[in-house]
Order: structure tokens, then sequence, then C-alpha cells
């Protein structure tokens, strides 16, 4: 397997916003190729700890080669919906100063073939970050209804031709199996009736297709609360998204939380009432031109932050 580099996105932003000199315990969610957590641990002062998840086996592989002599960092494979569980089975609930999610996919996810998450060299149709469970690409698109397809595909793709897709698909499906996504593309391909300029047809789809079989989304509304619950007071939360509905559950959240406990409009409420749990720090983050330029995957990041108030 050829090791293919991932560039951190807003990597200094990301640095700065976790306050890393007054931490004694960060956590990076979304381990990738631990491009933030280098970065965090040689920030960390001595003796500060540093525990890093990913679901994605070959990531916790890498943690485990290039962290595995370091006594101060642990890797841990998992979804980081299990972060309750990952802290208190640690009994370090209410201790984490940071806390670090950098979502979707690395470079050498999309990158590699064999991974099938994209649509430029073929390879089988998995998409799955945990290859050790869940479903295949191949087998979601198999079971899914028609029109449940168009539904993921225009709400998660923002697809404009995604019931012409889901009906080729499932056309096609009717005759053969779809096994690869070289298959998937060019049949995508030919149901696009129009192209977007600097955009392959099959980008939206596949795209879609990866948060469904990954539960993306349910991944963030589950782990937005633990990542309150864990947090020390005065524990920072930073989130860089790269989807607009990743970034609207982040959003909401955050919001939510900073606005404190819902109280009719006609009371005199005082701030202290409304017992906000969270600080929003900043307003959204986006790359630099300059970020962009040298890595364009990073075009459409959006990072959130807030603290959890003492
Ligand atoms: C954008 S990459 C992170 C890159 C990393 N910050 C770096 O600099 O190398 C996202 C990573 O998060 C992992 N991931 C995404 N969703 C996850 C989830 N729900 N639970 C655990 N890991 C997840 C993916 O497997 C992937 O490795």
């Amino acid at each position: 397997m050829t090791s293919i580099p991932h560039i951190p996105v807003l990597l200094n932003e990301a640095l700065q916003a976790l306050n890393l000199a007054q931490s004694k315990l960060v956590v990076d969610a979304t381990y990738g190729r631990g491009g933030h957590a280098q970065a965090i641990f040689r920030r960390l002062p001595p003796g500060a700890q540093l525990i890093v998840i990913d679901r994605d086996c070959a990531a916790i592989e890498q943690a485990e080669a290039a962290w595995g002599a370091e006594k101060r960092v642990e890797a841990i494979h998992a979804p980081f919906s299990r972060l309750s569980e990952i802290i208190g089975g640690r009994d370090l609930v209410g201790k984490v100063d940071g806390i670090l999610f950098d979502l979707g996919v690395s470079s050498p996810q999309l990158d590699q073939a064999e991974r099938g998450f994209g649509f430029s060299r073929d390879g089988p149709l998995d998409m799955r970050m945990d290859q050790t469970r869940g479903i295949t690409a191949q087998a979601w698109i198999k079971h899914v209804d028609e029109k449940e397809l168009a539904r993921v595909l225009r709400v998660y793709g923002e697809e404009r031709f995604a019931r012409r897709i889901s009906r080729a698909i499932k056309k096609t499906l009717e005759e053969k199996e779809l096994r690869s996504t070289g298959e998937l593309t060019r049949l995508i391909s030919a149901a696009v009736p129009t192209r977007e300029r600097g955009k392959h047809p099959a980008t939206r789809s596949f795209q879609a297709i990866r948060i469904a079989v990954n539960d993306e989304l349910q991944e963030i509304d589950a782990v937005l609360p633990q990542a309150l619950e864990v947090l020390s007071q005065g524990g920072r939360m930073v989130f860089i998204s790269f989807h607009s509905l990743e970034d609207r559950l982040v959003k909401r959240y955050l919001k939510t939380q900073s606005r404190g406990d819902p109280y009719p409009r006609d009371l005199p409420v005082t701030h202290d009432m409304l017992k906000p749990r969270l600080r929003l720090i900043g307003k959204a983050v986006m790359p630099s031109a300059q970020e962009v330029a040298i890595n364009p995957r990073a075009r459409s990041a959006v990072m959130r932050v807030a603290q959890k108030v003492e």
C-alpha cells in the first residue's frame, strides 16, 4: 500500500483555537494520518497527554507505528460516537482540555483505490471508513430502495439529477451486480445530462453514498453532547467541517448551547439564569486563498470553536 500524505487543513488556526499551552489532556477524535496530532503534541506542556481516535484501522496502525514508544499518547480504534465511553472508561470525564474533530475523509482514504472512496481510480465499491464493520457501498446500493437512494443523493450530495441517477443504478442492478467504483462512475456519468465546470459528474453521488454508508451525520449528532460532557471547565472544542450539512449540525448545537436554557420570551431572564454551557470563540474560520492554492482539498473547510463555560 502506498502512503499518500494528508495535508492538515486550517492547522495553525486549529492549534491556536485549542489553547494547548494550558492543556493537560487533548483528544484528536479524527486522527487520519496525524497531521494535526503531531503538531498538537509538539505544543503540549511536558507531562500532558494526547488521546487519538479513528475508526479506520489503517489510521490507527499508522498512529501505533508513529507513537508506539510514546507513553503520553494513546491511539484508539473506535467511532468517535463512543467518546463518552472511551473517556469515561479512563476516568477522565471533565478533564479533557481540548478536542479536535477534523471531519470527513483523509487523503489516503480518497486516494487508495482499494478503499473504494474515489471515482478517479477503479477499486472495489467499499467506502467504509471502518472496514471491520458495517456494510459496503456495494451492499448499501443494492439494499436501499430507489426513492431513498434518490433522497440521499439529493440531500447529502446536493445532486440535481438524483432521481435519474438512482433510477439508472437500480435498473442496472436488475441485470447485474455493481462491484467496482469504475462501473458506478461510468453509470453515473452516463445518467447525468449536463456537466458542471471543473467537477466530475460522479463527485456529488460518491460523496452522498459515502456519507450514508458511514452514518457520518448521525456520528456528529451523537458526539456533540458527549464532547461537551467530557470537556473540562474552560476546555475547547474545535470542529473542521467540509460539508454544509456537517457544519449546520455543529453550528446549531454550538449556538443552542451558548444561548442556554429556553425560557418564554416575555419572562425577564438574566444571563445567569439561562446557564449557557458553551461560549462561542470567534466566528466561523475559512482557509485563506493561499492555503487553498497549496491544498485544494481545504477549499470547503469551515472551522468553529467553542469553550465550555466555567
Ligand atoms: C479529514 S481526516 C483527518 C486528518 C487529520 N486531521 C490529519 O491531519 O491527518 C478524517 C479522519 O477522521 C476519521 N473519521 C471520520 N469520521 C469518524 C468517526 N465518526 N469516528 C472516528 N473517526 C472518524 C476518518 O477515518 C479519517 O481518518
